[in-house]
């Protein structure tokens, strides 16, 4: 008793304490017993904690963070599944039409769009570790998802939703959960992602309509909850379901059913997400399984050196886990190559950058992150990729963040080459400088704070 008097206490006072504002202190009271004992309800207790903290918050749109984050993500399915770009986004916009049907509140459609958006999201994981063996990266993503997407602020405790995406209702998945065991997000997830996986739905005939209706009977208490089922096949009829399914660009169709996720945020709350794609991105290929990892740690160190201001700092940390979020576009038979890539693999390579720029560009408040991360392959002598940008277009921080990219490149082993010293990685940094390809000052600076943390 003395114990739930306490958790009390402390749920309905710490978030005063801290300042929080009445969104958070809801939220709080709500999950602040979970945080503390398990791994649930993260987004209230970590946000009152950033507070605490002295994070400066803003109104940030989560909804447009999580929608360009995971458009990277949906060619990494792609590669993985072989499946049609933009799957996320069908099986999103499908998940969202049978919670509307089933009258879901507007706070669990958020959370079901968040959920829907990122429920693949553990593929590059498991790929990296199961290459090649495919049952088990099919079990496997929904495990590694499950894990990643804890970062991820939800409004209500989730457990389990994306680990069981893939169960069948009979108990014939791959956990062997069954029936209403399965949380109801998995069960719309998992009719939702079927029907893109099974039926090519960019370019469905209207012949085929009758097919999906008929798929989701005879599946209805086999493979797919009869309540979601029901959900769904009320809609099917409408004509407006299958034109957006079919419009050119789905982007721009879940843009106008989205719920919008608009709350106050600071950049500690923010930094949590980043990182998490950071394990995403890094985990594409085991060549550069720490390679935005080991930028971010070495940004952090070179930030304490500049005595950057500690919003810049976090941003810089947020831009470093995203640089190369780009490159979930490109195909691992190329990240992967174990030769040294022709002229035209390395054009594709190239367009990682840009890629990161359009996925970030979109987030209102990232503009400078976006320039620093997007930045990283730019020469102060225009000889960089992808715009050719020259010394005046080059801030500082782009600067930074292109010169440690170099160094932790250069000290990582790839396929083809064993990873530099750091003595070596300094040394053809100077040359670059003399060159005029990158700043001059900062490897003289890299080489005194990097080399004093790897002695
Ligand atoms: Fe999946
Ligand atoms: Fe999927
Ligand atoms: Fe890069």
């Amino acid at each position: 008793m003395y114990s739930n008097l306490f958790a009390l206490t402390v749920n309905c006072w710490l978030p005063l304490l801290m300042g929080c504002h009445s969104r958070q202190f809801v939220i709080s009271c709500l999950y602040l017993p979970d945080a503390c004992s398990s791994t649930t309800g993260r987004a209230g207790y970590f946000r009152c904690w950033s507070h605490f903290f002295g994070g400066q918050e803003m109104n940030f749109n989560m909804s447009k963070c999580l929608e360009s984050f995971s458009l990277a993500l949906d060619f990494a399915e792609m590669d993985y599944l072989k499946v049609n770009m933009h799957h996320s986004r069908r099986v999103t916009y499908i998940a969202l039409n049978i919670g509307r049907a089933m009258g879901l509140s507007e706070d669990d459609q958020k959370d079901l769009y968040a959920l829907s958006l990122l429920h693949d999201n553990g593929l590059t994981l498991s790929g990296l570790k199961l290459r090649g063996r495919e049952f088990e990266l099919m079990s496997d993503h929904c495990i590694e998802g499950e894990r990643n997407i804890l970062s991820i602020p939800l409004l209500k405790p989730r457990e389990n939703v994306i680990k069981y995406h893939h169960e069948n209702y009979d108990g014939t998945g791959f956990y062997g959960i069954s029936g209403e065991d399965i949380p109801l997000f998995s069960q719309i997830i998992h009719l939702s992602d079927s029907l893109d996986t099974k039926f090519n739905l960019t370019k469905l005939g209207f012949q085929r309509r009758e097919d999906v209706k008929e798929h989701v009977m005879r599946k209805r208490k086999k493979f797919f909850s009869p309540i979601v089922a029901d959900a769904l096949l009320s809609f099917l009829h409408k004509e407006r379901f299958w034109a957006d399914l079919l419009f050119y660009n789905i982007v721009e169709v879940l843009n106008r059913v989205a719920p919008q996720i608009v709350y106050e945020y600071s950049w500690e709350d923010i930094f949590p997400i980043s990182e998490t794609f950071m394990k995403i991105i890094d985990s594409k290929s085991k060549f550069t399984y720490r390679h935005s990892r080991g930028i971010t740690e070495k940004i952090g160190l070179m930030s304490t050196f500049y005595n950057f201001a500690s919003e810049k700092k976090m941003k810089l940390h947020i831009a470093a886990n995203l640089h190369d979020l780009g490159k979930l576009y490109i195909p691992n038979s190329i990240l992967e190559k174990p030769d040294k890539l022709d002229s035209f693999e390395f054009s594709e390579i190239k367009k990682h950058t840009y890629f990161t720029k359009l996925a970030l560009d979109k987030i209102p408040g990232f503009e400078d992150i976006t320039g620093w991360a997007a930045n990283h392959h730019e020469k102060l002598n225009g000889r960089g990729y992808p715009e050719s940008l020259t010394a005046e277009d080059l801030d500082f921080e782009s600067r930074l963040m292109g010169v440690v990219d170099i160094y932790q490149a250069l000290t990582e082993d790839r396929p083809y080459r064993e990873g530099s010293t750091h003595r070596e990685a300094i040394k053809i940094l100077y040359d670059m400088a003399r060159g005029g390809f990158i700043d001059k000052q900062i490897p003289t600076d890299a080489d005194n704070v990097i080399g004093a943390s790897v002695k």
